[in-house]
């Protein structure tokens, strides 16, 4: 399973900093919130700020699905409980635990309802719904929401129009990312744990956001290819840190999730020197001057597929940042690697790289730093 653990502990560490308080992990709240959950930090944030309760004492419920009225509650909250006019909807009583909650948000234009003066408070979130309503709770706060561009998913046409440009933003700002396959799943559902993951990334970044920090740099591209997540890892924590735009490389033909048979394919491919199709190859990376490419170690070089990416386009004048991982983490390798990403990426100019654990988030300030490239 992929995880942003990484990140989370970053942001977790600088907010107990400014606290200067040990608050209670959500394993010791919750029984069913184990302590390398890929969620458990943004659990225990939640429910430390009030955000989120358990369904129970003692019990988080992470696997149930998230409904539309308890989404807004959190969102409420996290405002501080602000009063406002009772809202239209006739299926939101009065004496209910959302009932303000809904009023707040309708009075601001972040919920519109079903139509027919319908919310449908108990009704599960959609994830296209979740990507709608922070976006416009991400407005209402005064956050800059143009975003260019389509989403990468591949199945961006079953997303509702009304949803579309909610759902580019939220996925070129980290926020939410696809599910296996890059699939959005527009209609799916979204577990208590994933919300309040998505929900973490989005009111952490921008806590982080400084209004004495030079605006973000669009002209990062941080593209990565990951089969089992570490390199997402450390990708999402380069997009985070850098600012850039995140894109995951998909294979038309995915992997198996059998390590040994994608060793073999891979093998061959690296015999081969083939160049794996991708499925969601942007049109363009013209917008784009910095790059910053990651991929794991394989097969003592990079995966096939980064040489398929690089010379699908005219890279003249660009700066290109190999960042790497692997099981053994030998130099060799990695610098047979960064041998590959040179020899795809013709008129580039490719850095040194990074060669570090995504776990050593230390090691990735140093190099983004030494670079300049943290935004
Ligand atoms: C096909 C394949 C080949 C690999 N070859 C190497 C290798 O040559 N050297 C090494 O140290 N690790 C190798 N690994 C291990 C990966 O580099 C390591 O598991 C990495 O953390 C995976 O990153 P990911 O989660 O982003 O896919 C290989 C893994 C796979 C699946």
């Amino acid at each position: 399973m992929k995880k942003f653990r990484t990140i989370f502990s970053v942001i977790f560490s600088m907010v107990m900093v400014l606290t200067c308080a040990m608050p209670a992990m959500a394993a010791e709240i919750f029984s069913d919130v184990s302590a390398d959950a890929y969620y458990a930090e943004a659990v225990t944030y939640a429910s430390e700020n009030g955000l989120i309760s358990g369904t129970e004492q003692g019990v988080f419920s992470p696997d149930i699905p998230l409904s539309r009225g308890m989404l807004v509650t959190i969102l409420w909250r996290n405002e501080g409980q602000p009063q406002a006019a009772p809202s239209i909807f006739t299926d939101v009583p009065s004496d209910s635990y959302y009932a303000a909650a809904i009023d707040w948000a309708a009075e601001n234009g972040i919920v519109a309802g079903y139509g027919e003066n319908r919310f449908g408070p108990n009704d599960p979130i959609e994830r296209q719904q979740l990507a709608v309503i922070l976006y416009r709770y991400a407005a209402y706060q005064g956050n800059d929401v143009t975003v260019a561009g389509n989403t990468s998913f591949i199945d961006s046409a079953e997303i509702a129009a009304y949803a579309e440009t909610a759902v580019t933003w939220a996925q070129k700002n980290g926020i939410i990312a696809g599910k296996s396959g890059n699939v959005f799943d527009p209609t799916g559902q979204t577990t208590r744990a994933e919300a309040v993951t998505i929900l973490y990334r989005y009111i952490t970044k921008n806590a982080q956001e400084n209004p004495n920090i030079p605006e973000v740099d669009k002209d990062t591209l941080v593209v990565y290819f990951s089969w089992s997540g570490n390199t997402e890892e450390m990708a999402s924590y380069i997009a985070e840190q850098t600012g850039g735009d995140l894109l995951e490389i998909e294979p038309k033909a995915a992997y198996p999730a059998d390590y040994n048979e994608t060793g073999d394919i891979a093998k061959v491919e690296r015999d081969e020197n083939a160049r794996p199709e991708i499925a969601n190859l942007p049109a363009s990376i013209d917008a784009y001057d910095t790059i910053l490419v990651g991929y794991p170690i394989w097969w003592h070089t990079a995966p096939m597929i980064i040489g398929t990416f690089l010379e699908s386009y005219d890279l003249s004048g660009k700066e290109v940042y190999p960042f790497t991982q692997s099981a053994s983490m030998d130099t060799e390798q990695f610098n047979q690697s960064i041998e590959f990403v040179r020899e795809v990426s013709e008129g580039a100019t490719v850095h040194n790289g990074l060669f570090a654990r995504p776990s050593d988030t230390g090691a990735i300030d140093d190099y983004l730093s030494e670079n300049g490239l943290i935004k």
